[in-house]
């Protein structure tokens, strides 16, 4: 008929997730590696939820798009720092008029959607996400890659020698404590992010790679919180949320492919793995559900842009006036 189906429902919450997904996610919002200190959902019940604009402008005052340079403490005494890029990646970067970002989530396959992609100034794909064998569905620009530190450090990803890694801009990011400073961070990493980065640094010394300030992840995950009604995961926001918020702060306008499902919606993880998982779409480890309820109330498309093309429309930070 070429009616408009359901697309994502920004009151998403846990409850509605199949049973066995429920106790994974329920596990990970009782769990607190991170040792996060924040007040929970207390009084969201009575706080009025914010409107799309108003979500936008309090990312935007709220939290800080930066990245480690090598004046910080305790990069400024150590001798690699010099590795580091000397500024922040909003300093180098853009800006862009028009941003792509493409979630590597199943549903791009058979999407049709790669030169639509590629007409951006700028595309953003995260991890191992491959474009060769996949032009058609995933385009085959990049300009960004925003890669977990889990990726650098795990061996069949092999981050040192694969091509895959080579070409554009690097970003690379760690959970961190919640609390803690880079020393504290430095010392204490989920993967050894440090280590890898001096390595791929030393093979590729031309190639702009930057390291995420954990405190972007804290920030952005204090943002969902506030404006969830039930506690979400005490993880950081998936490598999805945080790379769509880095464009904002790169980008005029961006879209975002399939991190709101379209019609085309699969248990498929990856358009690239033949892997099927529904926690891939839901989150398990992140709180990924809350993070698109998040960004479906600050899409500026219409709904049946989701449906189609699974694509969201957001302002960049600089285009809007709080
Ligand atoms: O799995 P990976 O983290 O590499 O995927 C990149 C991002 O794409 C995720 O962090 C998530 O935000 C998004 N994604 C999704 N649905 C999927 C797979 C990935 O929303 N099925």
């Amino acid at each position: 008929h070429g009616t408009l189906g359901e697309v994502w429902d920004d009151e998403m919450s846990s409850s509605m997730l199949g049973s066995r997904l429920r106790k994974v996610v329920q596990n990970y919002q009782a769990m607190n590696k991170y040792g996060v200190e924040f007040s929970g959902p207390g009084g969201v019940a009575s706080r009025p939820k914010l409107s799309g604009p108003e979500l936008l402008c309090q990312l935007k005052d709220k939290v800080e798009v930066t990245t480690l340079t090598p004046d910080l403490q305790p990069f400024s005494s150590l001798p690699w720092a010099a590795q580091l890029p000397p500024k922040p990646v909003t300093s180098d970067l853009g800006p862009y008029k028009s941003c792509a970002v493409v979630s590597s989530a199943g549903s791009l396959r058979y999407s049709g959607l790669g030169k639509e992609i590629d007409s951006h100034d700028a595309v953003l794909r995260f991890n191992a996400a491959p474009t060769a064998g996949y032009e058609k569905d995933v385009g085959s620009k990049t300009s960004i890659r925003l890669i977990n530190s889990q990726v650098m450090a795990s061996d069949d990803h092999r981050f040192l020698s694969s091509s895959l890694y080579s070409s554009g801009v690097l970003v690379a990011w760690d959970p961190a404590p919640f609390s803690a400073n880079l020393t504290q961070w430095y010392n204490r990493t989920d993967y050894p992010i440090f280590v890898q980065y001096q390595r791929y640094r030393r093979l590729h010394p031309l190639q702009p790679f930057y390291i995420l300030h954990p405190r972007f992840e804290w920030q952005l995950w204090q943002r969902i919180q506030e404006n969830m009604a039930e506690p979400i995961q005490k993880n950081p926001p998936s490598s999805g949320l945080l790379g769509t918020v880095l464009m904002m702060s790169l980008c005029e306008v961006v879209h975002v492919y399939e991190f709101l499902p379209s019609r085309r919606k699969t248990e498929l993880c990856h358009y690239y793995q033949r892997f099927y998982d529904a926690a891939c779409t839901l989150g398990a480890y992140h709180p990924l559900l809350y993070e698109k309820n998040l960004v479906k109330r600050m899409n500026q498309g219409p709904d049946r842009d989701i449906y189609t093309y699974g694509r969201v429309t957001l302002p960049g930070f600089n285009r809007i006036n709080c």
